[in-house]
C-alpha cells in the first residue's frame, strides 16, 4: 500500500510537469484528487485497514494529499497570473452573469407622471428636502402655533454653525426642517418665475408619524401648481382626471370631498377606490374601501402674495399627490413600507416594469 501510494505520488508529479494550461490542470486535478479520483479511492481503502497500519498509512496518504494539493494550487496561481498579466483570454471559461438593475416602481411612476405633465405644458422643478420653516409653513399661511402644524410634525435640524458652547443651551427652535410636503415649492416657484405659471415638483417628504400599511415616515409627493387668470376648480378636476387615466390607462373610481389646508381656499381631497380590496375594506385602505390620494384646492390669495404675485389679478390651483399610494394601487402592493424596505424579493418583481 505504501509503495502504491508513492507510485501514485510520482505519477501525479510527473504528469504535472507536462501541463501547459489551466484546463489540462483542472482535468488532472479531477482525475487524481477529485471526489471520484484515485486518491479518494486510496483513502477509502485505508479506512478498512486495522490499528497501527491504518495510522501509518493514513499519515502518509494525508501528507501526499496535502503536498499534491499545494502543488496544484501553485500551478493554478501561476496559470491565472499568466492569463492576467499577459492578457490571454480563455474563451472556454464560462461567462460571468452580469446582474441587470432596474428602476424602482416609484421611479417608474414618477417618470410617467413627469411625461404626463410635460405633455400638458407643465415645467418639472426640483426643491430642497431640507427646507426653512418659512417656506414649509409660514409662507403657506401656517403661522407658528397654528394647529395645522400638528398634523405635519417633522424632523427639525440644527443649523450647522451652532457654536459648541451654545449646543443644547438655546431654547430657540431651529428654522431648518425636513420638508413635510412639496408645497413649499409653490412660493419658491412663484417668486422665481412669476405669473402665469404651470409646474410640477416631485420629491421626497418627511413626517414624524407612526407607520402602517398606507403611511410611511418618508414618502413621495408630486406638487402641481397652475397660476393664471380665471383659473377655476374645474381646471383642477380635469388635470386630476388626466393623472388617473394616464397612470391606470382606464377609468378608475375617484371621489372628491372637502378638505382643509390653510394654503388653499376652497380645499378638497381626492380619494380612489381601493384596488387592493376592490372597495370591500382592507388594512391598505384602513377598511374604508377608499384611499386618500391627493390634497388640493385653489391657491389662497395670501400665498399668491407671498409668491410676489398680485392676487387680485391672478389665481390658481395647487395639488399634492401621494406618489407611493398611487404606485401601491397601480401595482397592487398592499403595504407602503415595502417600497423602502430594500427587500430584493419585493424589488425583483419589477424587473419587467422598467421603462
Ligand atoms: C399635503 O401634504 C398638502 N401639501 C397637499 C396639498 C397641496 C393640498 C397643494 C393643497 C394644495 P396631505 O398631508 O394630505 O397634504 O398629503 C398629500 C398626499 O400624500 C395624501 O393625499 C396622501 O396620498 C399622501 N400621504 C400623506 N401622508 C402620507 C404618509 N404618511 N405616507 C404616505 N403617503 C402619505
Amino acid at each position: 500500500m505504501q509503495d502504491k501510494l508513492q507510485q501514485f505520488r510520482q505519477e501525479v508529479l510527473d504528469s504535472l510537469k507536462s501541463v501547459k494550461d489551466i484546463n489540462s490542470l483542472r482535468g488532472l486535478e479531477t482525475k487524481y484528487l477529485g471526489r471520484k479520483g484515485e486518491l479518494t479511492r486510496f483513502l477509502r481503502g485505508i479506512a478498512k485497514l486495522e490499528g497501527e497500519k491504518r495510522k501509518v498509512i493514513g499519515k502518509l496518504a494525508n501528507g501526499i494529499k496535502n503536498e499534491l494539493l499545494e502543488k496544484f494550487k501553485e500551478l493554478r496561481d501561476s496559470f491565472e497570473g499568466t492569463t492576467r498579466e499577459e492578457g490571454v483570454i480563455d474563451v472556454t471559461l464560462p461567462g460571468k452573469k452580469i446582474e441587470q438593475g432596474h428602476l424602482h416602481p416609484i421611479t417608474t411612476v414618477l417618470n410617467e407622471l413627469e411625461d404626463l405633465f410635460t405633455a400638458m405644458g407643465f415645467m418639472v422643478l426640483d426643491g430642497p428636502e431640507l427646507e426653512s420653516d418659512y417656506y414649509n409653513f409660514k409662507a403657506l399661511n401656517i403661522p407658528e402655533f397654528h394647529p395645522a402644524r400638528d398634523i405635519q410634525d417633522t424632523f427639525y435640524v440644527k443649523p450647522p454653525l451652532t457654536p459648541p458652547s451654545q449646543e443644547g443651551k438655546s431654547n430657540e427652535k431651529s428654522d431648518l426642517l425636513m420638508r413635510t410636503h412639496t408645497s413649499p415649492m409653490q412660493v419658491r416657484a412663484m417668486q422665481k418665475y412669476g405669473a402665469p405659471l404651470k409646474c410640477v415638483v416631485p420629491g421626497r417628504v418627511f413626517r414624524h408619524e407612526a407607520t402602517d400599511a398606507c403611511h410611511d415616515s418618508t414618502f413621495y409627493n408630486l406638487e402641481g401648481l397652475m397660476i393664471g387668470e380665471d383659473i377655476a376648480i374645474t381646471h383642477l378636476i380635469s388635470v386630476i382626471k388626466e393623472i388617473f387615466v394616464g397612470i391606470f390607462k382606464k377609468e378608475v373610481k375617484i371621489r372628491v370631498r372637502p378638505g382643509y389646508f390653510p394654503f388653499v381656499e376652497p380645499g378638497l381631497e381626492v380619494d380612489m377606490r381601493c384596488m387592493i380590496c376592490g372597495g370591500k375594506g382592507c388594512p391598505s385602505c384602513k377598511n374604508k374601501g377608499w384611499i386618500e390620494m391627493i390634497g388640493a384646492g385653489l391657491v389662497h390669495p395670501k400665498v399668491i402674495e407671498y409668491g410676489g404675485i398680485d392676487p387680485k389679478k391672478y389665481g390658481g390651483f395647487a395639488f399634492g399627490l401621494g406618489v407611493d399610494r398611487l404606485a401601491m394601487m397601480r401595482y397592487g402592493i398592499n403595504d407602503i413600507r415595502l417600497f423602502h424596505s430594500g427587500d430584493l424579493r419585493f424589488l425583483e418583481q419589477f424587473l419587467s416594469h422598467t421603462t
